[in-house]
Order: C-alpha cells, then sequence, then structure tokens
C-alpha cells in the first residue's frame, strides 16, 4: 500500500491522466487553486450533484429548490455581516515572505523558513468586481462567498410562491468564491468552487432536534454512497473558528491523505439572517403561525456542503490497487454505481463477425437511460482494466454466444464475477444496480 501522502499524488495524476480533473488554463501554467473537470469529472459531479439533490429535495415533501445568481446587490453582505467580517487574519514572514492565516499556523515563527511573522492584520476573502461601466466605489459588487444568503433573500417569495410550513427547507447548488489564502490540496481548497446548501427553517425552540437529525441525516448520505465509516468523524467548532452567524456548528470531517477535513457543516444559523434582512431592508420576514395566530422569525438550521469536496471524498474513498496472486497491479476506483461516471462499457470481443453492431445497438438501448462508453480497441484483458480504473461497474461483452442466443457476459467490476445476461433484460439488470439510495429513517 502507497503511503498517505503518494496517495494523493497518484489520485492528482489519475484525475489528469483519465480525464476527472485538469489545472485552470493550464497551457498557461495554471492557476493557482482553480481546477478545470473533464469529461469523467463533470460526469462524476453531475451524479454527486444529483445523488445530493434527489436525497435532500426530490424525496422530501418540505424541501424545495432555488437556483440564485452569484452576484447579489451588495447590500446583502452589508446586512449580513460579510462585508466586514467574512476575513481571515493574515501574517507574513519576514525572511521567506509567504503569507499565513494565523488559524492554520501552530508555532510562532514561519514553518517554511523558521522566520519572524509581522504583526496580524484582516483580509477580505470575498472577491470584488464592478457593476456597470464606471469602476468607483459606489459600482463595487462582490462574487457570493456562500450560496445561503440566496435563499435568505427569497424567503417570502418561496413562502408565497409554495403552500409551505414549518418546518420546511430551500436548498441550492452553486458556485461559491472566496479569495483563501492557504491554498493546496488538490480540489479540498479551491477559490471557485461549488456548494450544495439547505437552509431549513423551523419552530425557535425546536433547532437543537432538528440539528441533531441533519447532522446524522447527512452523515448517513456520505455512508450511503459508500464512505467508509471509519473515514468520517464528527466534531465540534470551538468558540475560535465559528462563523459570525452562527450559535453552534458541527463538521462532518473525512480522514483525507493530508488529515482530517471539513466535508460540510452543519450549523444552527438561528434567525440571524432572517431577521438582519428584515430590518434592513423594511421587509416582513417571519412566517404566520395561522393557530397560534401569531409572527414568528424561524431558526435555520444549515447543512452546507461541497460538492468539490464530496466528489474528492468519493474518488479518495474508492481508490484501491488491487494486487492478484501473479503479482499484477489493478487500480480501481469501486464507486458506488449512482455515483459512477460511466455505468457500463459495452465491449465486442472482436472486431468482426458482426459483433460491433450487436454491442452498438445495445449502447443505444441503454444510453436513452445512462452514460456508457463503447471500446472496440485492444484486448478484452486491457479493456477491462480502463475501466476498471474509470470506475465503471458493468463490462458488457458482446462475443461469439451472442450470436446463438441474444445473451451478453456482463462482468462485474468489484468482483470481476461474470454472468450471462439476455440483450432484452439489460435495461431492468442496469435499473436494478443504477439507484439512488432513499432517504434513511431517522428518530
Ligand atoms: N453557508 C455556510 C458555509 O458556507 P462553510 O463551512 O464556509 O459554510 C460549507 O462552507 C462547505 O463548502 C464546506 O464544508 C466545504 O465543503 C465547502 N467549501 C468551503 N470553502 C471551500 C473552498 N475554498 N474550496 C472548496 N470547498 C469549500
Amino acid at each position: 500500500m502507497a503511503a498517505k501522502t503518494d496517495i494523493m499524488e497518484e489520485i492528482v495524476s489519475l484525475c489528469k491522466r483519465r480525464g476527472f480533473v485538469y489545472p485552470s488554463s493550464e497551457i498557461y501554467g495554471g492557476f493557482e487553486s482553480f481546477w478545470d473537470y473533464g469529461p469523467l469529472g463533470i460526469a462524476l459531479k453531475r451524479n454527486v450533484r444529483e445523488a445530493w439533490w434527489h436525497n435532500t429535495v426530490r424525496s422530501r415533501d418540505n424541501v424545495v429548490g432555488v437556483e440564485t445568481g452569484v452576484i447579489m446587490n451588495p447590500n446583502v453582505w452589508q446586512t449580513t455581516g460579510h462585508a466586514s467580517h467574512f476575513a481571515d487574519t493574515l501574517v507574513d514572514c519576514t525572511s521567506c515572505n509567504q503569507r499565513f492565516r494565523v488559524d492554520h499556523l501552530e508555532g510562532d515563527t514561519c514553518p517554511n523558513c523558521g522566520g519572524e511573522f509581522t504583526e496580524p492584520r484582516r483580509f477580505l476573502t470575498m472577491f470584488k468586481t464592478f457593476v456597470g461601466p464606471v469602476e468607483d466605489d459606489s459600482a463595487v459588487a462582490y462574487l457570493r462567498p456562500e450560496t445561503a444568503q440566496g435563499m435568505f433573500v427569497n424567503f417570502k417569495n418561496v413562502l408565497n410562491t409554495s403552500r409551505l410550513r414549518l418546518p420546511f427547507g430551500i436548498a441550492q447548488i452553486g458556485k461559491s468564491y472566496r479569495n483563501e489564502i492557504t491554498t493546496g490540496n488538490f480540489i479540498f481548497r479551491q477559490r471557485e468552487f461549488e456548494q450544495m446548501e439547505i437552509e431549513f427553517f423551523c419552530e425557535p425552540g425546536t433547532d437543537d432536534q432538528w440539528h441533531a437529525y441533519w447532522l446524522e441525516a447527512r452523515r448517513q448520505w456520505y455512508l450511503a454512497y459508500g464512505v467508509k465509516e471509519e473515514k468520517l468523524r464528527l466534531r465540534q467548532h470551538g468558540d475560535d473558528e465559528l462563523a459570525f452567524y452562527a450559535k453552534y456548528c458541527w463538521d462532518i470531517e473525512y480522514e483525507f491523505p493530508f488529515g482530517w477535513g471539513e466535508l460540510e457543516g452543519i450549523s444552527n444559523r438561528t434567525d440571524y439572517d432572517l431577521r438582519n434582512h428584515s430590518e434592513a431592508t423594511g421587509q416582513d420576514l417571519t412566517f404566520f403561525d395561522e393557530e397560534r395566530k401569531e409572527h414568528v422569525f424561524p431558526y435555520v438550521i444549515e447543512p452546507a456542503a461541497g460538492a468539490d469536496r464530496a466528489l474528492l471524498t468519493f474518488l479518495l474513498d474508492a481508490y484501491d490497487r488491487d494486487v492478484d496472486a501473479k503479482g499484477d497491479t489493478r487500480v480501481v476506483l469501486r464507486f458506488h454505481p449512482f455515483l459512477a461516471p460511466i455505468k457500463a462499457a459495452i465491449l465486442p470481443l472482436v472486431k468482426k463477425g458482426g459483433l460491433p453492431d450487436i454491442a452498438k445497438e445495445i449502447v443505444a438501448q441503454l444510453q436513452l437511460h445512462w452514460d456508457v462508453f463503447y471500446d472496440e480497441s485492444g484486448s478484452i484483458g486491457r479493456r477491462y482494466r480502463r475501466q476498471d480504473e474509470a470506475g465503471t461497474p458493468f463490462g458488457i461483452t458482446v462475443d461469439f454466444q451472442t450470436k446463438d442466443d441474444n445473451t451478453v457476459t456482463v462482468r462485474h467490476r468489484d468482483s470481476m464475477a461474470q454472468e450471462r445476461v439476455p440483450i432484452a433484460e439489460l435495461t431492468a439488470f442496469m435499473a436494478q444496480h443504477i439507484r439512488p439510495e432513499s432517504n434513511p429513517k431517522l428518530p
């Protein structure tokens, strides 16, 4: 087994070689902490989003989705406090000039060269831009650092256009931007990244219960998609790391090769956001409780996940190097079938005898539902290996027996077991294996 840090290097190299993730603008030398997704990467990411959306929105009666803009009225960020508080405290090394986040440092000298630090200073991590033709202070706008505010400012709109009653949630998936100071660790910490967030509105007083519910529901989601239980842990934020808007926050952490890291944060944001937006705009952002004839500012539990960090976790957790009795190594990504970028490879055993035509008909049949891949080049063993490395759960081989009895060989990625399946039953066979996970029943 490779050392932990080597695994990270192996993953970065596999991602580049197979088209999961590329450095941003690579032909210009890349751009620090920006990354692009390739053909396999975007297929995997779409499946991660879909698995999340299925679990949090589609399969729940009381959560609805929205998609809001990256650039919002800049007053939003004044009201929330981000314009003044969404900052990191930094120091520079006076010898090597490297810059560090104070909360990421362990000692009081530079870990790079042992030099002295400058006095700490605050650094706003929201990206600024200008809206309109004039680049002055009145035209300054920000790229959102969290998708959450799009849900809070649309609270009234969603209430007015749905029949939702407390408790209910608003969810969205979208890009967020932070001018991060500490960079590195591949796609773990980026300056442009994607969040999957739910704002779950509930009666004040029920917030602790809902927090416990969501913490466990979200942990179960990672487990259901195959993440190893011993690699996950829950950790409460200390006062020194708690966001300015949160009463408390627990992280779901994963043991990455570079150490334990935050995968998702589940905060109790109280009525902080709705109350502040209401005061700033003069709009009524309460919920009217018909039975009690009372207006209440709901409390908010916020499960906030990162699509890129979830994807990195699924990649790392699925990565295996199997060594067989002969000492041959097989690199395999054991993705949950619903997450796998390619669901099946369709492989004619040879390029003649009409086998490619049958294989292409199967491709057309399965493509109606899933991403599949046709491959006729190289030995069948090599073709299987290529698919193992991409995490494809099924290899479907069309051979000479197919012409006699209309069956194909289906080879399972993990066990490498093979079985014969009639072509007419392939869609049903695949559908049985490629399903999103249902919500766990929690107390
Ligand atoms: N609305 C709450 C919020 O934004 P957060 O803990 O700052 O909370 C939520 O972010 C999630 O977004 C994190 O758990 C992480 O998965 C992801 N995330 C945050 N910053 C990120 C970055 N620079 N690169 C990649 N993912 C990031």
